[in-house]
């Protein structure tokens, strides 16, 4: 990730979700931040610092007046070696602190010194959450430009139904990591189309492939994080569409194609990742009901050709950037090279089919227009999505897209 060295301060406080904030340190730090943690006294009631010391590699940091280091000010020196203050799980008590300005313990001193960019994820008792008192602070605290979460509903620890509990910890860390990186893509427009489609033979029977959908939703995350506005069309997978994504799903190539062309003229980059069924059954029922097999030993199915969409997007090309994708058997290079000709592109990510279909792993080559070839090793999609986007940026910086 691009996070490498950038420095969150996450403050713990106390109350029953700061089991969960263990998680979300330990996605942190996967994710290559350096993380220092606050706790309050009453956080390290409900988990030991040691537990959070262990996950982050570094000392908890829970008294005001003992200090680190002698030759620290801590709440000073941590202020300004710091990037993004998270406050999670944030009770009513530090949140009414942090509106009105008390300090009056390690991190409500340190929220004040600091002054910088701040995520708090407010969890407890729905009626605490709900009371005016604490709907005011946030307010006071969005006004003044903190990014407030909105807790989830559901069933909290105390018994109760409501607003208040803790967010998974991998979305807190999504946001984390929307405020940290560069917006080098804000103003443009990415169209990604992800997943296998599906191709019915009657109403419960189709035809398909193994597509995860992983390589599309790391491109469309990806592109999002750096500021794109992005539109996902997938087919069916298991994957959670990427945070502030607009999510389009669809089930069958034509369905697909579709709704890209309706969003193509907006679109300044198309990255078409989806493996498309090339093929779809004629109906062996007419009325979309369930086929009857009626004894037969013997069922032969025929198929008529599917749109191939990014062939049409090529033909149609205007002002866009068009990225395709070549899943192939052999002759690698020959085969996607003459796919970037035939449907006019601007690159093609290539890879073996054992390299990359149904695998959380990719193993590619880059083929641009200029016939410029970049080979990849193994790695993970998140990975080959930051590259691809790179080399994306690197175009439209260059003008390719007017
Ligand atoms: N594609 C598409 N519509 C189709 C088939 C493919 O938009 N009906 C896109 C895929 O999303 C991918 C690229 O075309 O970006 C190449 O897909 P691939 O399956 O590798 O190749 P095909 O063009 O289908 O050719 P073949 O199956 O003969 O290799």
């Amino acid at each position: 990730m691009k996070l490498e060295g950038d420095r969150v301060t996450l403050g713990v406080t106390g109350g029953i979700a700061a089991y969960k904030a263990a998680e979300l340190v330990r996605l942190m730090v996967k994710a290559d931040l350096r993380v220092r943690i606050i706790m309050t006294p009453n956080a390290t009631r409900f988990v030991a610092p040691l537990t959070f010391q262990t996950l982050s590699l570094s000392q908890v940091r829970v008294d005001t007046f003992e200090p680190v280091s002698p030759d620290r000010v801590e709440h000073v020196a941590l202020a300004q070696e710091t990037d993004l203050l998270v406050v999670a799980p944030a009770t009513a008590n530090i949140l009414a602190k942090m509106a009105r300005g008390i300090a009056d313990d390690l991190l409500s001193t340190f929220y004040l010194a600091y002054g910088g960019v701040t995520l708090v994820a407010p969890a407890m008792n729905t009626q605490m959450y709900l009371h005016p008192a604490t709907q005011e602070n946030l307010e006071i605290l969005r006004k003044r430009g903190v990014v407030v979460l909105d807790p989830q509903e559901g069933e909290l620890a105390c018994g109760d139904y409501g607003p208040g509990r803790f967010p998974d910890p991998p979305y807190i860390l999504e946001r984390v990591v929307d405020l940290l990186y560069e917006k080098d893509l804000h103003g443009k427009t990415f169209l990604v189309t992800a997943g296998p489609t599906r191709e019915y033979l009657d109403a419960v029977r189709f035809i398909s492939n193994p597509s995860s959908g992983r390589m599309g939703f790391a491109l469309a995350q990806e592109a999002r994080r750096r500021g794109a506005k992005v539109y996902l069309v997938s087919g069916p997978t298991h994957l959670t569409p990427p945070w502030g994504v607009e999510y389009v799903p669809v089930t069958s190539a034509q369905e697909m194609f579709q709704r890209v062309l309706d969003l193509y003229s907006g679109a300044d980059v198309v990255i078409k990742a989806a493996a498309v069924a090339d093929f779809r059954p004629v109906p062996l029922v007419e009325d979309g009901a369930k086929f009857k097999k009626e004894g037969r030993r013997r069922l032969v199915v025929e198929l008529e050709a599917n749109p191939d969409i990014l062939a049409t997007l090529g033909e149609e090309k205007g002002h866009q950037l068009l990225v395709g994708f070549a899943a192939e058997s052999r002759d690698l290079l020959e085969n996607a090279q003459a796919k970037l000709a035939r449907k006019n592109l601007d690159m093609i990510v290539a890879n073996e089919i054992t390299a990359g279909f149904a695998s959380d792993t990719n193993r590619v080559v880059i083929v641009r227009r200029d016939g410029s070839i970049r080979h990849l090793p193994l790695m993970s999609k998140e990975a080959v999505a930051e590259v691809i986007i790179d080399e994306v940026a690197a175009l439209l910086q260059a003008g390719k897209a007017r």
